[in-house]
């Protein structure tokens, strides 16, 4: 008997961000939160994901922080893992195999201390059969320069990035720190320097008390705030980044449903990456492609991207003096 035909089955979900990066679909999961993607191997068909980040790798191991390292907020949560992850060696020697068997692309999330740390798991990245990009995480304190992040200061993220754009051929996305109070600088100056797209956001920065309020409760006192808690902001970051960029934007913050997934596209994003929700149900990403590619049909689309920045500003609006656009 023949089988209904499903809704949206032939709609292209297909995204390219740059390259020769082409994501079967745009939804992503976030590092951090699907480890190397072989331990949701028996709940999640990783296949069908748009992509997968892997948890931040440095160029030597890293045990992480002092615990606790996470608690609850309203809305949220808040993490201070503080990278811990085996060092981009064991990384590329664990997992890169199973990677070249999987259809779905591995971005490598890359952490480090010093634009030759970066420049250094590049190189060693580089080439490896597996690995299909290189995702930047630059809110990381620069150790020769005061600790000061690679994130927020413009001439330190284009510093880094350019420096990583000469030790490789992979596709490059940096991952945007919303902890700034302009983003449209950081965003253009690091498009500048030849990433060939931008990811955005990563965590807030954030604290709690501890039970008797002696003490910050986190062992390493600051966390950083994920979760629908920060979607507002991540959606203001994308929005501006959007506009101030001709590179792709990949939004994260907050994703939970497929409205999430919808409000994303419409400021500008090309594609989401499912970071917090991972938690609680890690079955939630592969339901939003499903979800999608059904909406895509009922609107009668044969492609989603008809979806992305339908609420931006027709033309483009005046730089604030004031930097981020907050009006009370
Ligand atoms: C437990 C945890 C670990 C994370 N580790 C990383 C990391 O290693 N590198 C990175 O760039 N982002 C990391 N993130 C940030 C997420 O990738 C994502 O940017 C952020 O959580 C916002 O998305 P969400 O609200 O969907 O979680 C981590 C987040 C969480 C919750």
């Amino acid at each position: 008997m023949p089988t209904a035909p499903v809704p949206g089955e032939t709609v292209d979900l297909s995204v390219d961000l740059g390259r020769g990066l082409v994501l079967p679909n745009p939804i992503l999961v976030a590092s951090g939160t699907f480890g190397y993607g072989v331990e949701y191997g028996d709940v999640v068909d990783v296949d069908r994901l748009g992509g997968i980040c892997c948890k931040g790798t440095t160029l030597k191991p890293r045990i992480g922080n002092p615990t606790p390292r996470v608690t609850e907020t309203p809305g949220g949560m808040l993490n201070s893992i503080g990278l811990q992850n085996p060092g981009v060696d064991a990384v590329i020697e664990k997992y890169a195999e199973t990677w070249t068997s999987w259809a779905t692309p591995v971005i490598v999330n890359v952490a480090g201390e010093s634009v030759h740390d970066y420049v250094e798991v590049a190189r060693r990245l580089d080439g490896v059969p597996g690995v299909a990009a290189i995702e930047l995480n630059i809110s990381c304190p620069n150790v020769g320069a005061g600790g000061l992040q690679f994130a927020i200061d413009a001439g330190a993220a284009a510093e880094v990035t350019a420096a990583v754009r000469r030790a490789t051929e992979l596709p490059l996305l940096v991952k945007l720190s919303p902890n700034v109070a302009d983003i449209r600088p950081i965003a253009r100056a690091i498009a500048d320097a030849g990433a060939d797209a931008l990811t955005a956001i990563n965590t807030l920065s954030g604290i709690a008390v501890a039970p008797g309020r002696g003490r910050p409760l986190l062992g390493n006192i600051y966390g950083g705030l994920s979760g629908p808690a920060v979607k507002p902001v991540a959606l203001r970051v994308v929005y501006e980044a959007a506009q101030a960029v001709k590179i792709p934007v990949v939004a994260i913050g907050g994703v939970t449903s497929l409205d999430d997934v919808l409000d994303f596209l419409a400021v500008g994003a090309v594609a989401v990456q499912v970071g917090t929700a991972i938690f609680a149900d890690p079955t939630i990403p592969v339901r939003l492609v499903d979800e999608l590619a059904a909406e895509c049909g009922r609107r009668g689309m044969t492609t989603y991207r008809d979806l992305v920045g339908t609420a931006l500003p027709t033309k483009a609006e005046r730089p604030s003096s004031k930097g981020v656009e907050y009006r009370p």
